[in-house]
């Protein structure tokens, strides 16, 4: 693996992560500074009206000798606007009151050699410049109210965390979301192509991804895979091809054998099994032939009408069990498309049908269940049940319940094992229940996939 690449998702997923923290952190500490509210030092503009201020009050002093620390605070011409507040040199007031805002200013801004400003909603605090009275030097502050009274949106938004919590997630939630779907993008097209090929289309194409990270690795892990798969299954199918082509030769003069001998001796009980058994082989190796076939072939799923489609199946299977004296019952048709494999679709219904009329004693019946997600169809058929413990074994390919009750029926065990096949190929499913004294197979196709 290559993790010098710039391209490989380790990095991507590392520096998106380190950007995002980064970022954060910066916003963080930056936005507390952004607060106007916060002590800062003065400008020169600022340094100038607490000069100004310092000037008048001391020249008012020098003018009215006499008077109090307190009349000085009162007798300011300018107080409705500016409010005026000393301290001595401890920082102790001497203004009778002061808000809440201004005490702690006085006790953040206590040296004259470096006055500070805070600026609030309504008012903004300067000071404290020093001046002389009665040969005591004393501090002077002031606050005025501010031009404007609307609140800046940072100073808003640090008021109400809630607020501010809200906006980071409004803006971090598309970011983030975005950077999600664009890094799973691949994985999703690759799972569309792994769901291919799970249902037997071996031939998908792979996506092109382009960027050289570990998911084109994978995608290109995954098509060595399928291609090893697809060899495996094609000489899986040569050697059953073979076996079959071989068994057939002395199979066949077996066959011509036993003419002859049929010929020159005469029917006997013996032969008449020896011919039976014959064709057993040969209908085994026909529908194992088919179930491998069925594993590999290219079948394209269609749009089908259902009705369509299962009218015809019934009326085939009515006449069957009619000829047998059973009887066959099956519902009215609703005119829905499903999208199928039309031939696996078929050859997985017709086998549970025919085993049902196989096995029924008087009754099959057929039920079926249509919902927005999938269609159900249940074959039930009275006659002796299976066992509860063998309901999943008779799936397996031959697998008979009662090979001697059996042998009489004909048939490989295959028929089960090439509609549980078919069925996989949906991305469905089948399974068998013993329901009211009844045998009841159950064949599920998803409506869409
Ligand atoms: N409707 C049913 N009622 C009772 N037993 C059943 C039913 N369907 C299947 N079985 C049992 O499951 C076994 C396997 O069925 P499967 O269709 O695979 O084989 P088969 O019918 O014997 O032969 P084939 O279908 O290959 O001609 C059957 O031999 C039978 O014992
Ligand atoms: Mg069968």
């Amino acid at each position: 693996m290559q993790w010098n690449s710039l391209n490989s998702l380790f990095i991507k997923i590392f520096i998106s992560f380190w950007l995002l923290i980064l970022l954060l952190t910066t916003v963080l500490i930056l936005i507390p500074k952004l607060d106007g509210r916060q002590l800062q030092s003065i400008t020169t503009s600022d340094f100038k009206s607490l000069k100004n201020q310092q000037q008048r009050i001391q020249k008012f002093i020098e003018r009215h000798p006499n008077i109090t620390h307190k009349q000085l605070i009162h007798l300011d011409p300018r107080r409705t606007l500016r409010s005026v507040y000393l301290t001595d040199l401890s920082g102790r007031l001497i203004n009778d009151r002061a808000p809440r805002k201004m005490r702690q200013f006085i006790l953040d801004s206590q040296s004259p050699n470096k006055p500070l400003k805070k600026v609030h909603k309504r008012k903004t605090y300067l000071g404290p410049i020093q001046i002389i009275h009665n040969q005591q030097p004393l501090l002077l502050y002031f606050s005025y109210p501010n031009q404007k009274e609307s609140l800046e949106l940072i100073e808003w938004l640090i008021d109400n965390p809630l607020l501010l919590l809200f906006t980071a997630l409004l803006v971090s939630t598309p970011l983030c979301a975005f950077l999600a779907w664009h890094l799973t993008q691949p994985l999703r097209q690759l799972q569309d192509v792994a769901n291919k090929v799970a249902q037997g289309e071996l031939d998908t194409s792979f996506p092109v991804i382009k960027n050289s990270d570990e998911i084109t690795q994978l995608a290109s892990s995954m098509k060595l895979m399928v291609l090893s798969v697809k060899n495996m299954l094609n000489n899986q199918q040569r050697l059953l091809s073979d076996i079959s082509h071989e068994l057939r030769s002395p199979l066949t003069r077996l066959g011509l054998a036993l003419a002859i001998n049929k010929k020159r001796a005469g029917e006997s009980k013996e032969l008449q099994r020896i011919e039976l058994e014959i064709e057993r082989i040969e209908l085994m190796i026909a529908e194992m032939l088919n179930l491998s076939r069925m594993q590999l072939s290219p079948e394209y799923k269609e749009d089908i009408a259902l009705n369509e489609f299962l009218e015809e199946l019934f009326l085939d299977a009515e006449f069957e069990a009619n000829e047998n004296g059973k009887t066959f019952i099956y519902p009215v048709l609703d005119s829905i498309t499903i999208n199928i494999y039309p031939e696996l679709a078929y050859s997985a219904i017709e086998n549970i049908i025919r085993n049902a009329i196989k096995y029924a004693e008087k009754t099959i019946s057929i039920e079926i269940t249509i919902n927005k997600k999938e269609i159900i169809l249940s074959i039930k058929n009275d006659g002796p049940l299976i066992p509860e413990s063998e309901l999943s074994n008779i799936f397996r390919p031959f697998y008979r319940l009662n090979e001697s009750r059996e042998r009489e029926t004909g048939g490989a065990g295959l028929g089960l094992s090439i509609a549980e096949n078919a069925m996989f190929k949906h991305g469905g499913k089948i399974w068998a229940e013993n329901i009211d004294k009844q045998v009841c197979m159950h064949l599920q196709f998803p409506r869409f996939s």
